[in-house]
């Protein structure tokens, strides 16, 4: 692991902030002060020291599941004040949530203090799917209009890609995207004549809400953190 990265991930501050302290010379890697916040550490063989003092070898990554409530903002903090999805996770890690949901938008987010992770399942180069139920206005959602949402809207930033559609009620649609553009689905269901009413994302990848009740929070088990990191390899089209 690079040295800015340990300093970071062992809690010590920022990621940018933690490049500083190495550039500083303030950090040493075993007997010797590096510089290079790009400094490869083996963890396991060699201490690394900030002022003298021993960093301990940062633990596991970790990614939890969280039924994010409505009036919750998906951000890591709030210049509004307004309650985040990081204060819902007792934990003393810094943790980063994984793309965003809408303040009034309720269901699945995945929160974790690996940064690549993070980065990896929002990139839309990776296609990770998501799967969300939209209760919608205006019922009965007719065939025509689940056929339009699957071969893709017209919205004002572009047409959408093909999406898994299906209804589950008269007024129910589920949806399965591969992007992740602002206010998607809302605008999808908008275009074709069903505004959304309430909307719930219930799966990420191979990772579902299931029985999550609304706040409630579920550290991932590491076959399925390992199963998210798979399909980060497995998609890339770029
Ligand atoms: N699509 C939306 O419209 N809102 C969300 O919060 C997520 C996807």
């Amino acid at each position: 692991m690079r040295l800015a990265k340990y300093l970071a991930h062992a809690g010590v501050a920022s990621r940018r902030a933690s490049e500083e302290l190495v550039r500083a010379g303030r950090v040493t890697v075993g007997a010797s002060v590096v510089r290079d916040p790009a400094w490869p550490v083996d963890a396991s063989s060699q201490e690394v020291s900030l002022d003298g003092s021993p960093v301990l070898a940062p633990a596991g990554w970790v990614v939890y599941a969280l039924n994010k409530p409505p009036g919750v903002v998906s951000t890591a903090r709030d210049p509004q004040g307004r309650p985040t999805v990081v204060d819902l996770v007792a934990s003393d890690r810094r943790l980063y949530p994984v793309g965003r949901l809408d303040i009034d938008t309720t269901g699945l987010i995945l929160l974790t203090d690996d940064g690549e992770l993070a980065h990896r399942l929002t990139h839309p180069r990776y296609e990770v799917p998501k799967t969300y139920r939209a209760l919608v206005g205006n019922p009965p959602v007719r065939e025509s209009a689940l056929e339009a949402l699957r071969g893709g809207v017209e919205l004002e930033d572009g047409i959408t890609s093909r999406a898994r559609v299906r209804r589950l009620a008269a007024d129910v649609v589920e949806i399965t995207i591969h992007e992740g553009r602002k206010r998607q689905v809302k605008r999808m269901c908008d275009a074709v004549g069903h505004p959304v009413i309430g909307l719930v994302r219930v799966s990420i990848g191979p990772v579902e809400l299931g029985d999550l009740g609304p706040g409630e929070v579920r550290q991932l088990t590491e076959e399925q953190v390992d199963h998210l990191k798979r399909i980060g390899e497995l998609h890339p089209h770029m």
